[in-house]
């Protein structure tokens, strides 16, 4: 049996959302909390599956960890007492990979399960080792573990081939405690990446150009813990601004930060939606049958984020005309298309691009969330369809997204929560 939604479209939402802290600000520095000794406290940390996996991982490692608050955790590292992440843990969640630069930095030695392949493309992991080695870690593959190992790190220049997130945090966890002064360049300037760093200098490291592409990183014998509150999830609320403009417009979203996802809102204006309210807290308006269609191309931050390319796409779908969607950073990243097709979307994928018919309406039928994103473009879709639809395998949107099914019943979804079959 596998968890799964059923959704009655067709209600207007109305009233307010609160975004929650952003997953992908949490995973890195969740496992920041390896480097140094002493007591950190973490706030505005979603509950979602991947953070539960990370501290799983952490507490394997010999961290003690406490939920002292509803979105609060204590963590205290008293001692690294296990160097690997296994298997089990990194094939549910690539985020795991994170834990090599700290441990490195920490205890000098790592041992992680190479990230399988992942359903949305073959994510590699080539630009964190070359990093790692770059900084004096001696690198091996044996039986499906990456081992690294270094006596003494040592300041390095890295060159991103392309700016990859993960690594640019891999890679500066190490750095902040290597000796002397590495640079980062054609680093990724997610605001994620920011938080991480913004964290890292409060616990003492000597980071500069937070925010560009190019980090300067002076390495800093001892950090010393403290504490820090998560910067809320932009994706969270673009997929909350998308069900908002797809149901009526009547949704208050509160406790973001629009300034992380310029391009979508740029994007959305584009169409014809108008932003009402501040930076943090704030309504869409717009006529869904008056919209225009777009072009959108993912890029690296600040370009469009590939993380609300699906989202966008349901939008898109319902809007007269013809649009295209280009996808640069993962392969295999348009699975929820046929699914939307199945609900009466005109997608046609090639290439790694989709061009979008729209269509007067979308009903509901059985469909599968194949990953996160394109798990989120099926609760958008269902919230608008006409009729039930049922959706498989919503484990992929617990990864990251807190209480969906919670907050999207509080503003008047008809959403449940149910056990079906696998299929
Ligand atoms: C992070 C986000 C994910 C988001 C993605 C792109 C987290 C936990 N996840 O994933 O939600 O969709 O950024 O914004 O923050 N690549 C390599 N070699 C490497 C590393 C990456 O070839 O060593 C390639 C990948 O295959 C992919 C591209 O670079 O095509 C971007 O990947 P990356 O930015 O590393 O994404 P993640 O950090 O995995």
């Amino acid at each position: 049996m596998t968890d799964g939604f059923i959704i009655n479209g067709g209600n207007k939402l109305k009233g307010e959302v609160r975004i929650s802290g952003a997953k992908n600000a949490a995973l890195p520095i969740l496992a920041a909390t390896l480097i140094a000794e002493g007591e950190y406290i973490l706030s505005n940390v979603p509950d979602l599956k991947d953070i539960k996996t990370m501290i799983k991982l952490l507490k394997e490692m010999g961290l003690e960890i406490d939920k002292i608050k509803e979105d609060t955790y204590k963590i205290i590292n008293k001692g690294i007492k296990n160097i690997e992440a296994p298997y089990d843990l990194v094939k549910t969640m690539r985020a795991s990979f994170l834990v090599m630069g700290p441990l490195l930095a920490n205890v000098k030695k790592a041992k992680v399960s190479l990230p399988g392949g992942c359903a949305i493309g073959a994510r590699p992991v080539d630009y964190h080792l070359k990093g790692f080695e770059k900084l004096g870690a001696t690198i091996n593959l044996e039986h499906g573990y990456i081992e690294a190992n270094v006596d003494e790190l040592k300041a390095g220049e890295i060159y991103l081939d392309f700016p990859s997130v993960g690594a640019t945090e891999n890679i500066i966890m190490a750095a902040v405690k290597a000796k002397g002064i590495s640079i980062l360049e054609n680093a990724a300037k997610e605001p994620e990446i920011e938080d991480l760093c913004e964290f890292l200098n409060e616990m003492g490291a000597k980071i500069k150009g937070i925010g560009s592409s190019k980090l300067i990183i002076e390495g800093v014998e001892k950090l010393t813990p403290g504490k820090h509150k998560i910067i809320p999830d932009r994706i969270e609320a673009g997929t909350f601004i998308i069900a908002s403009l797809l149901t009526g417009c009547e949704l208050e979203i509160k406790d973001l930060e629009l300034n992380h996802i310029d391009s979508f809102r740029m994007k959305l204006e584009e169409m014809g939606v108008q932003f009402k309210g501040n930076n943090n807290s704030l309504k869409v308006k717009a006529n869904l049958k008056e919209l225009k269609s777009v072009d959108i191309t993912t890029l690296p931050y600040p370009g469009y984020p590939t993380d609300l390319q699906a989202q966008m796409m349901v939008l898109l779908a319902l809007v007269e005309g013809k649009s295209e969607i280009k996808e640069t950073i993962f392969e295999n990243r348009f699975m929820q298309a046929q699914e939307l097709n199945r609900m009466g979307a005109k997608v046609k994928i090639d290439d790694g691009m989709a061009t979008i018919e729209g269509v007067n309406k979308f009903t509901g039928t059985r469909v599968m969330a194949s990953d996160l994103r394109a798990g989120a473009s099926l609760v958008l879709a269902a919230l608008v369809a006409e009729g039930e639809t049922k959706i498989n395998r919503v484990y992929h949107i617990d990864r990251g997204y807190d209480k969906i099914e919670e907050k999207l019943k509080n503003v008047g979804a008809k959403i449940n929560r149910v056990k079906f079959e696998v299929v």
